[in-house]
């Protein structure tokens, strides 16, 4: 029976000294101090031997039970110091792995569009105005001569805002309802309200409209144009605009107006180019039409001139809006416009 005791202290030191895990130490002392297990086994038949023989036994399997429970000890504090430095330095980190680099960044094709607009513009003497894309009724509608029951307004359904949001001149016009912008001319009016002519503006931003589909999204991009002085004419708006095409889509290029209708501009006029893919031929872009409308325009209205405090006799000018993502999508081939918003680095790196 010593025997059996001393085999089985050996084999538990060595199998306790190499447990590496809280649950196999478990394991192990289940296996030899638990109460079907070995120790017990061993010590069962102590009850038949003489009472001499079992006191020595008895030392010697209190010994050995002893040694085990402390070996058992030192292996929990072992396994869990183990297992606690393992989580300390975290997962391995192979330093030799090729990075995962950050390619360049680019523009968006609208911003960029956008600016080759503006510095267009620029380089025909216009100074770059903004205003709040949360505008009064008032100066989107109301003062471009939008009467309040007119049909035109049903053509730029917008979204109210609560007037809480506004913080400025609508205390001049209390009780004005509050729009999202549907276009950049309001911002015709803010700035004939501050400056006196000569006024040679043109005007980038988002605007917002009640529609979606292929060709409208909600939120979309224009600039738009103001130029007023003494004696500009309907010359000078055609000149104007042909050098403009010319510049962005190239010296072929040709312009065609023909007669529209903006509450705000009289006469008024919607501006084709010359189809940029099949150079006026007729093709899908074109609808077989060989012309592409790009933008509307016209001479500025009178009433315009009255509600901001020029005098109709005395200046005249011309104004124009475009929208920066249709011709985004003309320049640069694109035929989804909501792709333009969806923020796919797979189709903004093309550009
Ligand atoms: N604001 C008009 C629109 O959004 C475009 C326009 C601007 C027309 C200026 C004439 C003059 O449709």
């Amino acid at each position: 029976m010593k025997e059996r005791l001393a085999k089985l202290l050996d084999q538990g030191r060595l199998e306790i000294d190499t447990a590496s895990d809280p649950e196999r130490v478990e394991a192990l002392r289940v296996k030899y101090l638990g109460k079907k297990g070995e120790l017990s086994q061993v010590l069962g038949g102590m009850g038949k031997l003489p009472p001499e023989e079992r006191r020595a036994l008895g030392e010697v399997a209190n010994a050995a039970k002893a040694e085990l429970e402390a070996l058992l000890v030192k292996a929990v504090q072992r396994a869990e110091d183990a297992r606690m430095e393992q989580a300390l330095r975290g997962p391995r980190l192979d330093v030799t792995l090729p990075g995962r680099g950050l390619g360049p960044g680019r523009r968006h094709p609208v911003s960029r569009t956008m600016d080759d607009v503006i510095r267009t513009f620029a380089r025909l003497g216009f100074e770059v105005r903004t205003g709040p894309e949360i505008e009064l009724d008032y100066y989107n509608f109301e003062a471009l001569n939008f009467p309040h029951d007119h049909p035109a307004r049903d053509m730029q359904d917008t979204f109210f805002v609560s007037a809480k949001w506004v913080s400025g001149p609508e205390v001049d016009h209390p009780g004005n309802p509050v729009v999202l912008r549907t276009h950049t001319s309001p911002v015709q009016i803010r700035t004939m309200l501050e400056e006196k002519p000569p006024v040679r503006v043109i005007v980038p931003g988002r605007v917002y409209r009640r529609d979606s589909d292929m060709t409208h999204t909600p939120m979309f991009h224009q600039v738009e144009g103001l130029m007023v002085d003494r004696g500009v004419t309907m010359g000078e708006l055609k000149g104007t605009l042909d050098a403009f095409a010319k510049a962005m889509f190239g010296a072929q290029v040709k312009t065609r107006f023909r007669p529209s209708f903006f509450p705000f501009t009289e006469p008024s006029a919607e501006v084709d180019i010359s189809c940029v893919r099949c150079k006026g031929k007729g093709c899908r872009v074109c609808k077989q039409t060989g012309w592409l409308e790009v933008l509307g325009c016209g001479m500025v209205h009178p009433n315009l001139y009255r509600n901001v405090g020029y005098d109709p006799e005395q200046v005249q000018g011309f104004a124009f809006g475009m929208g920066v993502d249709r011709i985004t999508m003309l320049r640069y081939e694109i035929d989804d416009l909501r792709m333009m918003f969806e923020n796919d680095i797979r189709f903004l790196g093309q550009f």
